[in-house]
């Protein structure tokens, strides 16, 4: 028998079928929804709004929204709205094909921001107002709090600024989350911000559960559905030389006594290389190792469960079914060692500087210097976005990228000359990694950072044209600090784009 999860009888009053929520949210709005890599977002209302936004534009009514989230969602959010031609603006982080395709036609705006500084720039109006928020919580206490799911993002703000909400309460997540999340309502923007009370990762400053004036909530939905749950992919052999490089230089690191014997606290992006990492953390010998980053996945469950990993601190979850599975039926063993928290929080700049985290972040490619492109294909089309890999980078002990030295069957290298877009400066990226090795950067001036991630980072196939460029460029580049042959210095790309390879 399922067990009420709605303990508030003023807003047990006001469950409503999906559609009828939908209904209220009008042409033109900006609605903020819930959602965080796939975990925790809205599962009924983004379905019955795409539904009423297709029946409106075959009647020729003009029906769009600009949607913001905390980061990626699912097809049943992102991927509904982007076929039902239902978004104009989207922001701050998205990864649906569809959204990706209509993105990069022109027919839909992105605004691609640090999602560290999503919450200040709606504080500040940049958005205009929220009309409405559509917020996925697990339970609705009897005092009106709401338990959040499986991510918080940026639903403290959603709730606080949105004119009215619109709650789905999921009874598919698990019950046990309740106590796993801390809600912190300290930050204020300039000048009345005041130090974050937050000196150890694990340390809890706020509260469990997200304050809401139930005079806004409209609409309470009931839903059961998982999250996105992607399938685990297993490791490839490049990913676990990428991983091994890097674990060799971490325990480097600790030898030459400039990171602890447990490390500093990790953040991980998301995909086969980071759980490749979080595979080889598992085998290293490395103990008492903690997390402050922003997405759990399969691999840092298995950490804690093993105990090679004491705390992480997220914002959200990147789980396949099994490991989802396995956190479900373990929930009182996770409740005490994960902790989640707003986005603000999870990647708030004051807080990686404080407590060195080391950035662990994919790439499309790096250029001779280090400057970092992580979110366009040949400059203009996007993959996804920066997401929180620039607030790791630029704030963190060690901030470091890891890519396969190609792509696209080896068409393309991940090390060109100049890179066709920018995410991460040179000043930003410590560490660059391909499977054929590691660059450390730190402490070098421009040439002998070029010489080194093409002498370790880069594909045998390509190491003999980066060579000849950087030489020629060394000799006849117009100053010879960073040497550049500018008509040259995007032409693999251009080639890429005209032959189908950057291979001459
Ligand atoms: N040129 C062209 N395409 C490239 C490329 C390059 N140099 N490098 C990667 N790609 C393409 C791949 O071919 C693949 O395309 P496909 O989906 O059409 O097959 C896609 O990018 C993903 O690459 P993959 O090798 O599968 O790696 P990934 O899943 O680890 O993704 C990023 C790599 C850079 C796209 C991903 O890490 C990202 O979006 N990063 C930015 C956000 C971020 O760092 N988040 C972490 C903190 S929130």
């Amino acid at each position: 028998m399922s067990v009420e999860r709605i303990l508030d009888a003023r807003l047990r009053d006001r469950v409503v079928s999906a559609e009828h929520a939908a209904a209220l949210i009008q042409p033109g709005e900006t609605v903020a929804m819930s959602g965080f890599t796939g975990s925790g977002y809205p599962k009924a209302v983004p379905m019955a709004l795409a539904r009423q936004i297709e029946q409106a534009h075959q009647q020729g009514q003009p029906f769009q929204i600009k949607l913001l989230t905390g980061a990626s969602t699912a097809p049943e959010l992102d991927g509904a709205l982007a076929k039902a031609d239902g978004i104009a603006m989207r922001m701050p982080f998205q990864s649906d094909p569809d959204a990706r395709k209509r993105i990069n036609d022109g027919m839909l705006d992105y605004i691609d921001i640090h999602l560290s500084h999503v919450a200040q720039h709606v504080w500040f109006g940049l958005y205009g107002q929220i009309d409405t928020a559509v917020i996925e919580v697990s339970a609705i206490r009897e005092d009106g709090a709401l338990v959040p799911s499986t991510s918080v993002g940026n639903n403290k703000t959603w709730l606080d600024l949105a004119r009215k909400v619109i709650i789905e309460v999921n009874d598919w997540q698990p019950a046990g989350v309740d106590g796993m999340h801390d809600i912190y309502y300290g930050t204020a923007l300039p000048p009345q911000r005041r130090p974050i009370p937050l000196v150890q990762g694990n340390d809890r400053i706020g509260e469990t559960a997200l304050r809401c004036d139930p005079d806004k909530i409209v609409a309470v939905v009931r839903t059961h559905g998982p999250d996105r749950n992607s399938p685990f992919t297993p490791i490839d052999a490049t990913s676990e030389q990428i991983a091994g490089h890097l674990i060799a230089f971490l325990q480097h690191e600790v030898a030459r006594g400039r990171l602890p014997a447990n490390l500093l606290p990790l953040q991980s992006g998301v995909g086969n290389i980071p759980n490749a990492v979080l595979a080889g953390l598992a085998k290293s010998g490395l103990r008492g190792l903690s997390a402050f980053t922003e997405v759990i996945q399969d691999g840092m469950l298995e950490l804690l469960k093993s105990g090679v990993l004491d705390y992480a601190s997220c914002t959200g979850f990147a789980l396949s079914p099994d490991a989802n599975e396995e956190f479900k039926r373990n929930i009182d063993f996770y409740r005490r060692r994960i902790i989640m928290r707003t986005q603000e929080i999870s990647n708030h700049p004051e807080l990686v500087r404080r407590l060195g985290c080391i950035g662990m972040n994919g790439m499309i490619e790096t250029d001779l210097y280090g400057n970092v492109n992580s979110t366009h294909v040949m400059g203009s089309r996007i993959m996804n976005g920066i997401g929180g890999s620039g607030d790791f980078a630029r704030n963190g002990f060690l901030s470091t990228f890891l890519s396969p030295s190609t792509a696209k069957n080896g068409t393309i290298s991940s090390i060109v000359p100049m890179v066709s877009h920018v995410d991460h400066t040179e000043h930003d990226v410590s560490i660059i990694v391909t499977e054929q090795g590691l660059a450390d950067l730190r402490g070098l001036p421009p040439r002998a950072r070029a010489r080194a991630v093409i002498d370790h980072c880069a594909h045998p196939d390509f190491r003999d044209l980066l060579d000849d460029y950087f030489q020629r460029a060394c000799r006849d580049s117009y100053g010879k600090h960073t040497p550049h042959l500018l008509p040259e210095a995007l032409s693999w790309h251009q080639r890429w784009l005209d032959t189908g390879s950057m291979k001459p």
